[in-house]
């Protein structure tokens, strides 16, 4: 504990973070209150509907359902964090010439779901990127755009989508945190 926090050390979007956190305090809380990393969305709190997700070792959580005094010595990987040396990766770049935003709220979540789906399945059927993604929901129900983009990003890597692009997650952004606009 340092004070009344719990002292951690975490890799967030590949930048060493030693930070200490309430007990409390959820990852999410974490994120976008501390870490300034808005894009990361908060709506239900209760795990149900996908707008917090994030990547912790590489895995899709709910930033809602986790204390950040768990998350010592992991990686986490938020939306802001998905760019390639501060350009839009692959998988982003889709959903943009798709038009899978509309409200955009969803977007941060679906995306990282979509990449943590990648990552692990470079070329999914249609039915797993349904599949991969049904812990995301989107109130506007734009999920055709959304499964065509992941479709699209697939399909535009034959080696391997999005990641491919970058050296490694822990060197995907180069966006400052200061610059990630709040939400
Ligand atoms: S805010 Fe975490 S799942 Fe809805
Ligand atoms: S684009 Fe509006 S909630 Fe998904």
């Amino acid at each position: 504990m340092i004070g009344d926090g719990v002292a951690i050390q975490v890799v967030v979007n590949g930048r060493e973070r030693a930070i200490a956190v309430e007990p409390h305090h959820t990852l999410l809380d974490v994120l976008r209150t501390d870490l300034g990393l808005t894009g990361t969305k908060e709506c239900c709190l209760v795990g149900e509907c996908g707008s917090c997700t994030v990547l912790v070792d590489d895995r899709s959580v709910d930033a809602c359902l986790v204390l950040a005094a768990e998350m010592d010595g992991t990686r986490i990987t938020t939306v802001e964090g998905l760019t390639v040396h501060g350009q839009l990766s692959p998988l982003q770049q889709a959903f943009l010439d798709t038009s899978a935003a509309q409200c955009g709220f969803c977007i941060p979540g679906q995306l990282v779901s979509a990449q943590a789906l990648l990552d692990r399945v470079p070329h999914p059927t249609r039915a797993e990127v349904e599949e991969g993604l049904a812990g995301n929901y989107c109130r506007c129900a734009g999920y055709e755009q959304i499964f065509e983009a992941v479709l699209a990003a697939a399909e535009a890597a034959p080696g391997g989508p999005a990641r491919a692009a970058g050296p490694d997650v822990g060197d995907r952004s180069s966006t400052p945190d200061a610059e990630v606009a709040p939400q």
